[in-house]
């Protein structure tokens, strides 16, 4: 991490971030603590590495934190979730629906039944539950949700093509929630990564091919995945008050894989490929990383 004075941007909020303890969701935690929040609730599934990320966090930021363990595509875990934090802090601030389950690869006339409502169950339910739960005590607080979205849920994904619509759902649903609870104080938002660095877009961790990660990657203009750090750091802008105007906004943070076409990656300078080294010292971005060294 580093020893500059940090920027402070949720000093003091509370926030709760469902699918805490890897990839994407480990960097938000560490993000948001860096930023100076005042608590955060770490959800995933029973088995997630919930302690390990709460371990760090306080280490690192000496911030408060409470994990919950759960299958929060069930109604009552999610309501229990938001009650941990309500329990802990007395208040909740923001609303991270990051929690996901990683699409099986399948022609669509052979997508497994059972993969389908995987996907629906933990992208989608999720949310939906866990958004339900919080709506009330985030109008106490003028707070905010900030669900995860993808490149997906704009084009579609050969190969996986019931995942994209469980994204095009959480475009939708977070729009929907920012014209209804906007006239009661509280935005809602999605980030739409595209290739992210995390155990999904690696042959050996993740649903991907070879042949499909080198399209994902070249597909982007800059010729790589993001890192976890540079999706939350959307994240934590858009949970600030320095976003009080920005609510039912989609925002993209795909390397512009959306709005080109073709392969403009396959020409990218290596200075354009190399990710940047950011700040944050995360132990689980990919499940590939040694668990015993953070900033690995
Ligand atoms: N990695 C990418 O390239 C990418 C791109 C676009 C969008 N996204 C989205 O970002 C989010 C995070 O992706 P990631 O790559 O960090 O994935 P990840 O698998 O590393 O993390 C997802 C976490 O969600 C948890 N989770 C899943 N179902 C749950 C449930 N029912 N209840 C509680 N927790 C549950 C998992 O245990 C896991 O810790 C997902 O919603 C994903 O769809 C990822």
């Amino acid at each position: 991490m580093s020893d500059s004075p940090r920027p402070g941007r949720l000093d003091g909020k509370v926030a709760l971030i469902t699918g805490a303890a890897g990839g994407i969701g480990e960097a938000i935690a560490h993000k948001f603590a860096y930023e100076g929040a005042g608590g955060l609730v770490l959800a995933g599934l029973p088995g997630d590495p919930l302690g390990q990320v709460a371990a760090d966090v306080l280490e690192q930021y000496e911030t408060r934190v409470e994990t919950y363990a759960g299958d929060l595509g069930e109604q009552g875990s999610a309501e229990a979730c938001v009650r941990t934090a309500l329990d802990a802090f007395g208040r909740l601030d923001v609303l991270v629906n990051n929690a996901g389950a990683p699409p099986k690869l399948a022609p669509i006339d052979e997508y497994p039944a059972e993969d389908f409502d995987k996907l629906m169950h933990s992208n989608v339910k999720t949310a939906f539950f866990m958004t339900r739960a919080a709506i009330p005590h985030l109008r106490e607080t003028g707070g905010n949700v900030v669900s995860a979205g993808s490149e997906a849920g704009w084009n579609g994904s050969p190969q996986f093509v019931p995942y994209g619509p469980t994204k095009a759902w959480m475009h939708a649903f977070m729009k929907g929630v920012a014209g209804e609870q906007g006239p009661h104080g509280v935005r809602a938002n999605c980030v739409c990564p595209g290739p992210v660095d995390t155990s999904w877009a690696h042959p050996e961790t993740g649903p991907v091919g070879a042949d499909a990660q080198g399209v994902a990657v070249r597909s982007t203009s800059f010729g790589r995945r993001a890192t976890a750090e540079e999706i939350a750091n959307v994240y934590a802008f858009l949970a600030s008050d320095e976003a009080s105007y920005v609510t039912g906004a989609l925002w993209l943070v795909d390397g512009a894989t959306t709005t080109v076409h073709g392969m403009p990656g396959a020409d990218a300078d290596k200075a354009a490929q190399a990710q940047p080294r950011g700040i944050l010292n995360l132990r689980f971005q990919r499940a590939s990383d040694p668990p015993d060294a953070p900033g690995g």
